[in-house]
């Protein structure tokens, strides 16, 4: 539990620069880092605290062996080698999740089965007992990387990913993703005291992830299932410490305003409904309207703005005017703020007129997008 081992934290393209910043937080420095993730060392506990606390993260995974592999037959006969049984017990369900770019594999199921297979064999052969596995990552999940002639074999500590942050069971119209609109936050640069207004909320994503970061407030905290309870490393007196730690930490005294308005009332009713279950609910000011009047206080602050897409050709040519008139409304009423958009809609963000500070790469799934910073004086 005390000793430092190696751990993968993943996250989306573009995401490792915040990831680290929420790392440095808590006082630990990758050691490498690559395009979806970091490699660090960290003892099993802090992995269990890095599983609450990194909000921008996808998966915390235990780097349990390397080793070289050619070909699939010495991939499965060096997987049964290693000593699952030390680290979870025959009865646990388990799951495989795997990536590679071996050319002798164009499926990641079928690597999946492949390394499956060879874990069940380990525990057939030493005591006579097959694991249940499938899909569902509810108990042990293990991960296989294997790139050329080298394969990396983890535990996922986190089993179910971390992308979700629990609150939003209403999702509305094409929202970020929790963990990546944790990191759009961590872009701006925003400091958590100033106002944080988002025009267009959706289903009040942003808003919610800017309540908890300022209320210093892990989302995952009502999280009953992670990969880490599974594996023999698990205390749960451990466990319980430092879930209270991170209760303790949480204050909501002194919050910043934060404004989420939207045009569409259903949006608004999402965003009281995910803001109750994340339970900020009395830390936003929600209203319907349209975006141009939407409440902007005085002082300093961030404007943030997630614009529709359009999939149509009509709508492209609607959405033109309403990126000029994002800009009209960043002119007009947000003197003295920061304004952001984020947008995949490279094309449409010329016409919002004014000149950028910043242009911020990020990918939202597969869409290649933007946070294009405008300061305005
Ligand atoms: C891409 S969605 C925002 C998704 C949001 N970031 C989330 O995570 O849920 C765009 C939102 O803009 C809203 N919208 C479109 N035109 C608007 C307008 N003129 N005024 C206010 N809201 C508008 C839509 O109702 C929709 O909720």
């Amino acid at each position: 539990m005390n000793s430092k081992e190696v751990f993968f934290i993943g996250c989306a393209p573009h995401v490792t620069p915040y990831l680290k910043q929420e790392l440095a937080e808590c006082n630990l420095i990758p050691f490498e880092e690559n395009y979806t993730g970091l490699f660090v060392k960290a003892t099993f506990q802090e992995a269990i605290m890095l599983n609450y606390k990194l909000i921008t993260a996808s998966r915390i995974l235990w780097l349990i062996d390397k080793f070289k592999a050619d070909d699939q037959k010495q991939l499965t006969q060096k997987l049964m080698r290693i000593r699952w049984s030390d680290y979870f017990s025959e009865k646990k369900y388990i799951t495989v999740t795997s990536q590679t770019n071996h050319p002798t594999i164009n499926n990641s199921m079928f690597l999946n089965q492949l390394c499956k297979d060879a874990v069940v064999d380990f525990f057939q052969k030493n005591y006579n007992t097959r694991p249940d596995s499938g899909p569902l990552r509810s108990e042990v999940v293990i991960h296989v990387h294997w790139q050329h002639d080298q394969v990396w074999v983890y535990l996922d500590t986190s089993g179910e990913q971390l992308n979700k942050h629990g609150y939003r069971q209403n999702p509305f119209k094409a929202p970020v993703q929790e963990n990546l609109a944790a990191a759009i936050l961590y872009a701006t640069g925003w400091d958590k005291k100033s106002s944080f207004i988002n025009p267009m909320c959706g289903s009040g994503t942003f808003a919610i992830e800017a309540a908890l970061m300022a209320g210093h407030c892990s989302p995952l905290l009502d999280r009953v299932n992670f990969g880490y309870m599974h594996l023999f490393n698990y205390d749960r007196k451990i466990h319980k410490q430092i879930k209270s730690k991170l209760e303790d930490e949480k204050d909501f005294t002194d919050m910043p305003t934060i404004v989420a308005t939207d045009n569409n009332g259903y949006a608004i009713k999402a965003t009281r409904e995910n803001a109750s279950r994340a339970g900020v609910e009395h830390y936003l000011e929600m209203e319907k309207c349209d975006f141009k009047e939407t409440n902007i206080p005085e002082g300093p602050g961030i404007v943030l703005v997630n614009p529709p897409y359009g999939e149509r050709l009509g709508e492209k040519e609607d959405l033109a005017a309403l990126y000029t008139s994002i800009g009209d409304f960043f002119k007009q009423k947000c003197k003295g703020k920061t304004g952001f958009i984020f947008t995949g809609e490279l094309e449409l963000a010329k016409k919002v007129g004014l000149r950028t500070s910043a242009r911020i790469p990020f990918f939202n799934g597969t869409i290649e997008c933007r946070l294009l910073k405008y300061d305005l004086y």
